[in-house]
């Protein structure tokens, strides 16, 4: 066991770049979006980011699905793409992300060992739940928990708030996983113990708060918590 996760109850997931791959949805696009999918993706999900702490600010908030279609309309626009049918096509498809390959294994050995796991997402409730059920997540999962049920989006804290008390764990039992820098320092800065799962090999953000420890692979998690690696 790593020596900043002693205790460890419940371990709550961020889920788009962390379970979920984002980048799926302009991929499966590419026989219309040909050389574009990357470009597009990189600016629909920065976008998409940035409206969320936008309507943070400006005490706007709006679900994730609608941000997450006028950042893609913000993005088409940037790239000259004016295509109703593949904008409900991409929508579609987001609904519809594939998680990546460590997902299952890691989940599966967690709650093999006693562990309850978690989504806290900015996704809306709704759109979560589908994209979960899509993805075959659900049945590895004790609670799917959305910033719909407190208006604001992360980093704001009452919605790492929403994951002890919905789970009724204390913050320092909580590992909590990111793949976003961003997430991961806001979720140390709360007072969860944080993992940060450096998928994209990203720099450290100079932001209050630092992930307890960085990995590139959530099979590293398990031997993390002292329960063991993944089958
Ligand atoms: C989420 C985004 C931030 O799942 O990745 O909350």
């Amino acid at each position: 066991m790593h020596p900043a996760f002693p205790h460890i109850q419940a371990c709550v997931f961020d889920a788009y770049g962390t379970l979920l791959d984002f980048n799926s949805a302009a991929a499966q696009a590419r026989d219309v979006l040909g050389d574009r999918a990357d470009r597009l993706s990189e600016l629909w999900r920065a976008k998409q980011l940035q409206y969320t702490w936008l309507r943070s600010l400006m005490g706007t908030y709006a679900p994730f699905l609608q941000v997450t279609g006028e950042a893609l309309d913000h993005s088409l626009e940037t790239l000259g793409i004016d295509d109703a049918a593949l904008r409900s096509r991409l929508m579609q498809l987001y609904r519809e992300l594939a998680p990546f390959a460590d997902v299952m294994d890691t989940l599966g050995a967690l709650r093999a060992a006693g562990l309850r796991t978690a989504i806290l997402t900015n996704g809306s409730q709704e759109m979560i739940d589908a994209t979960c059920a899509h993805a075959g997540i659900t049945p590895l999962l004790d609670a799917i928990l959305s910033v719909d049920d407190v208006g604001i989006y992360k980093p704001h804290p009452s919605v790492y708030e929403l994951a002890c008390t919905r789970l009724g764990v204390t913050r320092d039992r909580i590992a909590f996983v990111s793949s976003n820098g961003w997430d991961a320092a806001g979720a140390a800065q709360f007072g969860f113990r944080v993992i940060w799962c450096n998928r994209y090999g990203q720099r450290e953000e100079h932001l209050p708060g630092h992930p307890h420890v960085e990995i590139r692979s959530l099979t590293e998690i398990p031997a993390l918590l002292g329960v063991g690696a993944t089958p």
